[in-house]
């Protein structure tokens, strides 16, 4: 058996093998989709898992923050995605307030999604503060991924979307949390912006693969936002992203160009077009000559 298939390269991605690959050392890919043709495309590209963020209420749904996402959008978005995905886990957010009330509801919200949505596992963010509810999900079957360090979720809270944890309390409080959570049950942990020592010393502390985004190289694998990385957010590009595509570029100019062919009338051309038999054309000119209209059911 080779490496790769050791660690999941050939087979449908399970949480089993996120623990393979952090034992293997090899890095997990992870990369955002909100529906099923973007889903498609990466997981023909061969990440590893794809997550529904609430992100999508940014990204997809226009909002400022991701505070409005309803449980709603990520059942439908989440069921989206999985129509598209054959290889990559599929991990659906937990919306703002859908885990916040107790464990039973945030069990009740999490069993939506896999059971409405057909997610593999879901990702709710915070720390040793959640850790009952990770436990009690958990516990019921459901496969638990955290997220600490950014959590847009408590935007206002943290008071912007800056970077997390850069001092020593702060950075020894988020190592506790990263533990609470792996105890809880938790089988991967997203660190978002959070300085690259800290989450190196995370990721080598902890059992369960640590996932980063503007977290620094040495995490046990990286997460990124689908329309960062292809040039699909408009001008701004979040300093933890890298633009692989100017997509964005690429639809104006080709709409632009679709728009002028529709204006100048060279589109539909005779390639996109059909046409009516000559004998029932002749029929049809016949019928209006003599003002016969058809008959109705
Ligand atoms: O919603 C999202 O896209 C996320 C990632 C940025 C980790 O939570």
């Amino acid at each position: 058996m080779s490496v790769h298939s050791d660690a999941g390269f050939d087979r449908p991605v399970t949480t089993a093998v996120f623990r393979a690959r952090k034992a293997a050392h090899q890095r997990i890919v992870m990369i955002t989709a909100y529906d099923t043709a973007s889903a498609r495309l990466v997981d023909e590209a061969g990440v590893d898992a794809v997550l529904v963020g609430d992100s999508l209420g940014m990204t997809v749904l226009g909002f400022d923050s991701t505070l409005p996402v309803t449980l709603e959008d990520m059942v439908r978005h989440t069921a989206a995605v999985v129509r598209g995905t054959r290889r990559a886990l599929v991990i659906a957010d937990m919306p703002f307030m859908s885990f916040q009330i107790s464990p039973e509801d945030a069990l009740r919200n999490a069993g939506r999604l896999m059971a409405e949505g057909g997610a593999g596992a879901v990702k709710l963010e915070g720390g040793a503060s959640v850790a009952a509810t990770v436990e009690r999900i958990t516990g019921a079957g459901i496969p638990v991924m955290g997220h600490v360090g950014l959590t847009p979720q408590s935007v206002h809270q943290l008071g912007g979307y800056k970077v997390q944890a850069k001092e020593a309390v702060s950075a020894a409080a988020l190592l506790e949390d990263c533990r609470a959570l792996q105890e809880a049950g938790a089988f991967a942990v997203v660190l978002e912006c959070v300085p690259a020592e800290l989450a190196g010393l995370a990721s080598a502390e902890l059992d369960i693969p640590t996932i980063g985004i503007g977290a620094g190289a040495g995490c046990d694998g990286e997460v990124q936002v689908y329309h960062d990385l292809l040039g699909l957010g408009g001008d701004f590009t979040p300093r933890h992203a890298k633009r692989y595509a100017q997509l964005g570029e690429a639809v104006v100019s080709a709409v632009s160009a679709y728009a002028d062919d529709v204006r100048a009338g060279s589109f539909p051309a005779e390639a996109q077009s059909t046409h009516m038999a000559p004998r029932a054309l002749e029929e049809l000119q016949a019928m209006r000559a003599k003002k016969v209209r058809p008959a109705t059911a």
